[in-house]
Order: C-alpha cells, then sequence, then structure tokens
C-alpha cells in the first residue's frame, strides 16, 4: 500500500481551500441550476456527500392536493391537472401564476401490498403569507411547510413507478447505513423538469430528518432492531 506523505503546507492549503468550498455551498441561497428559470424554494446545503445531501429549508407556502391511489403516476398526472388550473387561474382572484419548481409529492405508503398509497401533490407559491391566491376547487388547500431539514438524492431520467421507490428504497439504505436519524413514515419526490423535456432532467428525493425530540421519527436503530 502507497503513502502520501503531505508537508504541513500541503495539508494547509488543501485545508484551506475545502474550507472555502464548504463555505460557499453552505449559507448559499441563490437558485440551483435543476431550477433553470423557474421560481423555487431556497434552502441552505448543510452538508454534502457523495451520495445525498442534507438540505435545510425553511416554511414555504405551497398549494396541495391529496390523492389516494395504488400507482405513483396515476397519483401525480391527478393532483396535477387541478393544480395546473389553479395557476393557470382558476383561483378566486382569478391571476396566473408563473410555473415554478418543484413538483412536490409526499407519498405516504399504505400498511400493505394492496393498499392504496396517499400522495400530496403541490406546488409552490413564492407568495407572502396571506397573500396567496385562493383555489376554486375545493380538493386543492393552501399549504405552509413547517421549517424543516431533508436528506436529499437526485436522479436524471424521469419519476416513476420503476424509479420512485427504488430511488427511496437506495436513500433509506444509505441513510440506515450512515447511522442517520430519519422519519421513515414518508417521503417526498421533487420533479423540477416538465415531462416533455428528455434530457437534462433532474429529481430528488426527500427524507426527512427525524426531528431531536424524537415525535414521529423513527430512528435507524429502530428499524434495524426492531
Ligand atoms: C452563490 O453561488 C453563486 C454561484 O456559485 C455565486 O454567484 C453567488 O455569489 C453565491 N451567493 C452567496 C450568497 O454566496
Ligand atoms: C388511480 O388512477 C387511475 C388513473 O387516473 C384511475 O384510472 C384509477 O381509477 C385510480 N384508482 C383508484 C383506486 O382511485
Ligand atoms: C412571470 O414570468 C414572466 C416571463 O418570464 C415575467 O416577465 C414575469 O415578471 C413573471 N411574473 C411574476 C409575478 O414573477
Ligand atoms: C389515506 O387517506 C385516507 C383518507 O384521508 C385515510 O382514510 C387513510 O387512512 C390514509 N392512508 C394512509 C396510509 O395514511
Amino acid at each position: 500500500m502507497q503513502v502520501v506523505n503531505l508537508t504541513p503546507t500541503a495539508v494547509l492549503l488543501l485545508t484551506a481551500f475545502v474550507g472555502r468550498c464548504q463555505a460557499q455551498q453552505s449559507g448559499n441561497t441563490s437558485s440551483p441550476w435543476f431550477c433553470h428559470d423557474l421560481d423555487c424554494p431556497s434552502y441552505i446545503t448543510l452538508d454534502k456527500g457523495a451520495d445525498y445531501e442534507k438540505r435545510q429549508y425553511p416554511s414555504a407556502n405551497w398549494v396541495s392536493v391529496n390523492v389516494e391511489n395504488y400507482t405513483y403516476s396515476a397519483a401525480v398526472s391527478k393532483g396535477f391537472a387541478p393544480l395546473f388550473d389553479y395557476i393557470s387561474g382558476a383561483n378566486k382572484e382569478g391571476v396566473k401564476i408563473n410555473m415554478t419548481a418543484p413538483v412536490l409529492v409526499k407519498v405516504l405508503p399504505g400498511d400493505g401490498p394492496f393498499c392504496q398509497n396517499n400522495f400530496t401533490v403541490s406546488f409552490y407559491v413564492p407568495t407572502k403569507q396571506g397573500e396567496t391566491p385562493v383555489p376554486m376547487q375545493q380538493s386543492l388547500y393552501l399549504n405552509s411547510l413547517p421549517p424543516a431539514t431533508y436528506y436529499v438524492s437526485s436522479f436524471d431520467g424521469f419519476a416513476d413507478d420503476t424509479s420512485v421507490p427504488a430511488q427511496a428504497a437506495a436513500l433509506t439504505a444509505k441513510l440506515t447505513a450512515n447511522g442517520e436519524a430519519f422519519d421513515s413514515s414518508a417521503f417526498w419526490t421533487a420533479g423540477y423538469d416538465a415531462p416533455y423535456k428528455l434530457t437534462g432532467r433532474h429529481n430528488e428525493i426527500w427524507i426527512r430528518k427525524a426531528d431531536a425530540a424524537g415525535g414521529s421519527g423513527s430512528t435507524p436503530a429502530k428499524s434495524v432492531a426492531g
């Protein structure tokens, strides 16, 4: 095995370089590339590894619809339509809202293989509290998501009934292997591209970091031992 000897100067230079990169990453809330020219919620990158990053999101306003179905794809297309109508003017104020990113889908798995899953499909609305247009469709509701920290993994291609469960399982396995405390009751997908875009796509899986107090969170220790 080869041992690389670093001179003290080299070590100093290296750590200074790494330190500067980290300082630029954390606290940088400028829009990431995958938002392109769409408004998307700002966040702070707390940590960035090869497999996933840890992001802190402040509270933000979303408009949401709950859909029950067996499959992700069916639920997303069903939820997308009324949300698109809403931003196209189907709101009490009759205003058009520019498309934003991402389309966020909370996936709450059912209790068995033949159970329906609950999906919450949401559009980000970059408005101040109290200024969000009110939906006409009764199934839609304004949804202020509280501040939270998420573990986020990214994948390209399409988020569908094959990739989403596989990517969510992969992130769960990595978090468990790394001893991260996370809430295993649900996960989110975040999709940043229109369906007709074929290349350069960006999708994410979000899994919420467990609250320090525990709460509804489940630690990996529990799922391994239990
Ligand atoms: C964030 O990063 C971008 C691009 O790397 C840079 O132009 C911008 O100045 C940074 N903003 C802050 C607040 O550091
Ligand atoms: C699931 O979604 C599909 C496509 O929209 C729909 O045809 C089907 O009826 C839905 N299933 C249930 C149980 O709601
Ligand atoms: C919506 O998008 C258009 C075109 O990109 C832009 O000119 C306009 O300012 C945007 N409106 C809002 C409210 O952001
Ligand atoms: C899904 O939502 C329905 C209706 O709100 C509820 O009865 C059901 O228990 C939910 N299922 C899960 C897995 O949370």
